[in-house]
């Protein structure tokens, strides 16, 4: 876990919050080169007090684990994953023999007691099934969740399918194994089960069936003896053995994600279901940013009150939904040159007005980027992603356009206080065209991320009082 703060490591984390009553760790996922930018969050929400440091692709943090601030652990929009971290050491793998490293890897769970961290987890998640249960009520859950997916299965499967064997599900099939053993009326079961879901929760509650769920995930970093895979089987496989959790891959309440560096491995809960990111758009394009990176791409811009905002090159929106959301004191004004673009952006705005119930602090335009209505000087923050000729424009467009975009924001921002966050794919030639404005703008940051395997850039101006 490389690039700390000197002072605090996630290992002084957990020592602080085992030694605390009532205070957990949690780690949020950020994209890399952003992990500053999702830490400055944090202690914007939680104060200056609090506990952070960070590591590649993640921050973790102390909390209290009240009510207050779960709802605001919710309402994080930098980070896209959230874990209660619970347990970190250093593991002496062996390096060769995967026997003994997945032996080693099963005694992890041995040692420590997940009891102690499971109702945090239950109360950040609003868990109310049986996270303890005993072994009949494990097995006679087991049972009748085998009966629901062959239920389902078979409503799904069409004639003359086969089944399908979902990959790492051996640890299931042999608890399917185990269930026969039990003694169940299943034909008077199948009568028995309602197919409303919410009745069929109901039932589930009344006949102490609610068992807890649970998948396990690894991601490793580093080489060893064992795959991923092979890691989460274990592992899982002995949380099984040790609380009787149900495994299911798919409809899971828990997951649990052994994350091994090297020789040092941290455990985590889940307490996000998807990312976070998912939150703005209902009408995608073939560009659309995450809202957690146009959040963080925003807060470089370091919106002020009463700021204008303009994102030029504005695809389906993502940016200005984000920065109207997240800064609804600045106005926020965006335009594409292409038609589609345009519709799927007034698609989204309505999607988002009819969510939140009222109107958005933005406006929507057709435009060339290169020629914008706008007067000189009339805007502070630019804040775009810029098309790179893969998935939009061509390579060989980029330079004649990244050059007629520089010169029209170099004229429409205010001078001396205006800012812009341009990201692009194509940091060659956005570097080579920036080096003809330099009089007109300081870089005061360039950051280097990576997105879904491409590498990209984010330059973060700031506008000199040089007049154009
Ligand atoms: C990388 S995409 C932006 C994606 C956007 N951030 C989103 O999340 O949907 C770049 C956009 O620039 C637009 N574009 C290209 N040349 C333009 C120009 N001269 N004026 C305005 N928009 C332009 C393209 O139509 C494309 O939608």
């Amino acid at each position: 876990m490389s690039d700390k703060t000197p002072e605090l490591s996630l290992q002084t984390l957990i020592h602080d919050n085992k030694a605390k009553k009532n205070v957990i760790t949690i780690e949020g996922t950020v994209d890399t080169g952003f992990e500053g930018i999702a830490l400055e969050e944090c202690i914007e929400i939680f104060g200056n007090e609090v506990k952070c440091c960070r590591s590649r692709g993640r921050i973790f943090f102390n909390i209290v684990s009240d009510a207050e601030n779960i709802y605001k652990l919710r309402k994080m929009r930098s980070v896209d994953n959230l874990y209660q971290i619970i347990s970190t050491e250093k593991i002496d793998f062996d390096g060769k023999d995967k026997d003994v490293d997945l032996s080693t890897i099963k005694d992890i769970v041995n040692r420590y007691d997940f009891k102690q961290d499971i109702p945090v987890w239950a109360s950040c998640m609003a868990y109310l099934g049986i996270a303890f249960p005993t072994s009949e009520q494990s097995q006679r859950a087991l049972a009748v969740n085998n009966i629901l997916k062959e239920k389902a299965g078979s409503a799904n499967k069409k004639e003359g399918e086969a089944d399908v064997k979902v990959e790492g599900s051996e640890s299931i099939d042999s608890l399917k194994n185990d269930c026969d053993e039990i003694k169940l009326d299943k034909v008077k079961i199948n009568e028995e089960l309602p197919s409303n879901k919410e009745e069929l929760d109901q039932y589930l509650r009344d006949n102490e069936l609610n068992v807890l769920k649970f998948r396990a995930t690894c991601n490793r970093v580093g080489k060893h003896s064992f795959s991923s895979m092979e890691a989460a089987r274990d592992f899982g496989g002995q949380l099984h053995d040790n609380y009787m959790w149900l495994v299911d891959l798919k409809y899971y309440d828990l997951e649990v994600v052994l994350n091994i560096c090297d020789y040092e491995i941290y455990i985590g809960l889940a307490l996000t279901r998807e990312s976070m990111h998912k939150r703005n758009i209902t009408h995608f394009g073939p560009t659309t940013l995450r809202a957690t990176l146009c959040h963080n791409l925003l807060r470089f811009a370091r919106p002020q009150i009463g700021d204008i905002v303009v994102d030029p090159l504005c695809g389906g929106g993502s940016i200005p939904f984000e920065c109207s959301l997240a800064f609804p004191y600045t106005f926020n004004i965006c335009g594409d040159n292409h038609e589609k673009a345009v519709n799927r952006t007034l698609c989204n705005l309505n999607s988002l007005e009819t969510l939140y119930k009222k109107p958005l602090p933005l406006d929507v335009f057709q435009w060339d980027a290169a020629r914008l209505p706008l007067r000189s000087g009339s805007v502070d923050v630019f804040t775009t992603d810029l098309p790179f000729g893969k998935r939009s424009g061509r390579k060989i467009d980029n330079g004649p356009l990244y050059r007629r975009v520089m010169k029209e924001l170099t004229r429409v921002v205010r001078l001396e206080s205006g800012r812009a966050v341009l990201m692009t794919h194509d940091r060659k030639t956005f570097t080579k065209i920036f080096s003809s404005f330099s009089q007109y703008w300081t870089n005061q940051h360039r950051i280097g991320i990576n997105l879904g395997g491409l590498d990209a850039g984010v330059f973060v101006l700031k506008r000199t009082a040089r007049m154009i």
